[in-house]
């Protein structure tokens, strides 16, 4: 995997979260480890600046031999933006910020992005291009899968799980598991903002609260199994 301080990036994105990620990687690398932003095709910033950089399209990469960095909130977006950029060749890079603390025993996914003061502990493992947002603390033992947001605050307590795609929110708390059966975030959940999860939240499903209980399911997800008995209900 190459180190953020030896490529120069194409952040893709040009929202809150791309200027947070470029401002990172300019943080540990100077002020060229930033070459540009993308957005899509329609973007009214094509052509224009954003926080000094010039913003692209996809394609005016190509043959640039620029690291990209997919650098939206969104788990599925984020996925997206890496497929065409890989169609144009393009590689990922990690960001990791040097105050982040990283258990050497950590594994640690292609194209991750960990913000300042992130806590990475023993035995863990982070799938690819899953964000740590600010502050937030991953305990041992946790596997987090592929293209995961973890929202600043957020802390993933020992022998817990979260799924491909699922988005944890800011201050949310997932409770601890047991070894034998990890307390599990499933594929495409979303955790609501300062909630505590201390039941397995099924795939695809919207949970908040204190203790965590599913509300909805994320949009596009409505073939799956029903919610559960234990739904927040108008009534509660
Ligand atoms: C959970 C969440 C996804 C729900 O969003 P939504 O589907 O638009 O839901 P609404 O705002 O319509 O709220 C629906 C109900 O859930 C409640 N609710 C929403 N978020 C909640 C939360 N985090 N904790 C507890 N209850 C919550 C609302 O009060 C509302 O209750 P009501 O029907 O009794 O009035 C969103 O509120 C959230 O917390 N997102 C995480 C954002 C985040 O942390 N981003 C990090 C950026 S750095």
């Amino acid at each position: 995997m190459p180190s953020t301080e030896s490529v120069r990036f194409a952040v893709l994105g040009a929202g809150g979260h791309a200027r947070e990620v470029a401002w990172i990687a300019t943080d540990i690398a100077g002020p060229d480890a930033v070459a540009c932003f993308v957005d899509h095709d329609l973007s009214p910033l094509i052509g224009r600046t954003l926080a000094g950089r010039p913003v692209l399209r996809m394609q005016d990469l190509a043959g640039s031999g620029l690291a990209v960095c997919p650098a939206v909130g969104d788990p599925h977006i984020r996925e997206r933006m890496m497929l065409e950029a890989a169609s144009f060749g393009l590689a990922a890079a990690p960001v990791v910020h040097p105050s982040a603390i990283v258990a050497p025993t950590a594994r640690l996914g292609e194209g991750i992005v960990v913000f300042p003061r992130v806590v990475i502990s023993v035995d863990t493992e982070i799938g690819q291009h899953t964000h740590l947002n600010t502050a937030a603390s991953i305990h041992h033992d946790v596997r987090i899968g592929r293209y995961v947001t973890v929202s600043p605050g957020a802390h993933l307590c020992g022998n817990t799980a979260v799924e491909d795609f699922a988005y944890v929110g800011a201050g949310a708390v997932v409770a601890p598991g047991h070894p034998e059966r990890p307390l599990t975030v499933g594929r495409g959940a979303m955790i609501g903002a300062q909630s505590c999860v201390v039941r397995d939240i099924p795939p695809a499903v919207v949970a908040c609260g204190v203790p965590a209980r599913p509300l909805t399911r994320r949009s596009g997800a409505a073939e799956l199994a029903p919610l559960p008995e234990w739904t927040l209900s108008s009534d509660e």
